[in-house]
């Protein structure tokens, strides 16, 4: 159980990371330029900007550069343990998470304007797996990542990401708390 705790949030940290980042850049330039679709509703809205989407990916590439960094020195007590080496990122990787994560959400945000759920209305489960899924899908085309894995994340991501807009919520960085 531990190898899979271990495994699975060193595996998703840079998506973690990238998925909170723009909430405290107040990017104000919309990715669909304000743009609405045949729906006349806005395609993506306010809440995607350039700003916060470069912005995320690069912030969860740069937490990624020091997990990799950081392996060397956590994997040999994770190999004396487990008898086997410890999950490791690259530079694709990193990117693919990172990326994945701003996609995912992007992805979110486009599926509640078609429903109508306005920006930063709740929409239950989409708003916190949105952006693991696609992460996850990413960096699976080129490292391999068990089943397992994918079950705990999708378990506990919900109540990390809560407990998180909680915070954020507390600090006045966004306007409600999910
Ligand atoms: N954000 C951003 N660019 C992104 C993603 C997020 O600038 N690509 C910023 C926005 O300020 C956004 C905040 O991070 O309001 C929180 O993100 P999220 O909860 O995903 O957006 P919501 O405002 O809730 O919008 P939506 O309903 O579309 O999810
Ligand atoms: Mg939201």
């Amino acid at each position: 159980m531990w190898d899979i705790i271990i495994n699975s949030l060193f595996l998703v940290i840079p998506a973690y990371s990238a998925n909170f980042f723009p909430v405290l850049l107040k990017g104000e330039k919309p990715i669909d330029f304000g743009k609405k679709f045949i729906d006349k509703e806005y395609i993506l809205g306010k809440g995607k900007t350039f700003e916060g989407t470069i912005g995320g990916t690069l912030f969860g590439m740069f937490i990624g550069t020091i997990l990799i960094y950081v392996y060397p020195i956590l994997n040999p007590y994770y190999l004396v343990t487990f008898g086997t080496n410890m999950y490791h990122h690259n530079f694709v990787t990193i990117f693919l998470i990172s990326f994945g994560a701003i996609l995912g959400d992007i992805i979110g945000s486009f599926i509640k304007r078609r429903f109508g759920i306005k920006r930063g209305e709740s929409a239950p489960l989409l708003d916190q797996l949105d952006f693991l899924v696609v992460s996850l899908m990413l960096v699976s085309l080129v490292s391999e990542i068990k089943l397992s894995w994918v079950v705990f994340l999708i378990i506990i991501t919900p109540i990390f990401h809560l407990t998180s807009n909680l915070v954020a919520f507390i600090l006045k960085l966004k306007n409600r708390p999910w």
